[in-house]
């Protein structure tokens, strides 16, 4: 009898430790993000950061300079030094799969952390409505230039959010290329979501057009101040509306002088607070369904997500939406 008590408590007691190597060691986390090429990484990183330190998370970061081949070599890392559960934001997203299934075959579950791992079994994904980020963009500008010649980027080819984002602005701008309000001078993807790319994109296609060109799609913000760059050499820097999204400091600060049009908030210190709290509640062996708000297909499943919500941030509502919320600071974006 006291036999079967003791395996009673035991079983009780293992679902909620399940994950857990040993009742009372602290919970590590491993987190994979791909770059810091963007300030949005930077913000993503110190917020979790942040939120592991309040639960007393040993969290070990791994970062990949848009390299897929050192992700997974970081990644292996991090599940020898016995990780309990791995946040990973893919460089490639394709390319990520190998390492999620090695996780799995330790045990230890992945949540694909706001760019969506293809090709293989996905425990979780958050980010954002990313289909409806891209829209935001798409009705923005084809709101601002319903008829005109256009120059479209597309983000990284190996990231997923730059299909999605893609999809988003195209609800919006294909419907006025058929009925043949929007001219298309050049639409191509910026590889890496580097800058320089995308500053080359736009030198050209400024050259095709005899810089005749009424609007600008620029996915991001990083290959917005490409863009800008570009227009800038041609003396049209505040002429032409462009795009952008991440609400990053230099955006914000040309959303204020007039050289980019908007950007997109995707409030990252939420999302990685989010992210550290349930991979907490997943190592813990918890049912985290009441927190799961959508479904993304990678191509094997459609992958249980949890979605944040975006908004548009454009010269008349920054001061309310980045400045007052904290994001960013006054002095900074104003310069005084
Ligand atoms: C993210 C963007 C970011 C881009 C480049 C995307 O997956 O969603 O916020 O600007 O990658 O890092």
């Amino acid at each position: 009898m006291r036999k079967f008590l003791m395996l009673m408590a035991v079983a009780l007691v293992l679902p909620t430790l399940a994950g857990l190597a040993q009742a009372g060691e602290r919970l590590k986390i491993g987190l994979a993000l791909p770059t810091q090429q963007e300030e949005r990484w930077v913000r993503d990183m110190h917020a979790m950061q942040a939120e592991a330190d309040k639960y007393n998370v040993d969290l070990r970061i791994a970062i990949a300079r848009n390299d897929q081949a050192q992700q997974n070599n970081q990644i292996d890392q991090l599940l020898s030094q016995g990780i309990h559960v791995l946040i990973l934001a893919p460089h490639d997203g394709e390319g990520a799969a190998t390492s999620v299934n090695k996780a799995h075959e330790d045990g230890i579950k992945v949540i694909s952390y706001d760019r969506l791992i293809m090709g293989t079994d996905v425990d979780v994904y958050m980010s954002f409505d990313n289909v409806r980020v891209g829209e935001l963009m798409g009705e923005w500008i084809t709101k601002r230039v319903p008829k005109g010649d256009y120059i479209l980027m597309s983000g990284a080819p190996t990231d997923n959010n730059a299909k999605l984002f893609k999809q988003g602005h195209m609800n919006f701008i294909q419907p006025l290329i058929d009925k043949g309000d929007i001219k298309v001078i050049l639409d191509q993807p910026v590889i890496d979501w580097q800058p320089a790319n995308a500053q080359r994109i736009v030198e050209n296609a400024l050259t095709l057009a005899n810089n005749k060109v009424d609007a600008i799609l620029a996915p991001n913000d990083g290959t917005a101040s490409g863009a800008i760059a570009a227009l800038r050499a041609q003396g049209l820097a505040g002429k032409i509306p462009v795009t952008g999204m991440d609400a990053e400091l230099s955006a914000a600060q040309r959303i204020v002088q007039g050289t980019q049009s908007i950007t997109v908030l995707k409030d990252t210190r939420k999302l990685g607070e989010e992210a550290i709290r349930l991979a907490i509640r997943i190592a813990k062996g918890e049912d985290i369904s009441d927190a799961i708000n959508g479904a993304v297909d990678n191509g094997t499943m459609e992958v249980s997500s949890v979605l944040l919500e975006a908004q548009v941030v454009d010269k008349d509502n920054i001061d309310a939406v980045l400045i007052e919320s904290g994001y960013l600071k006054r002095s900074d974006v104003y310069g005084n």
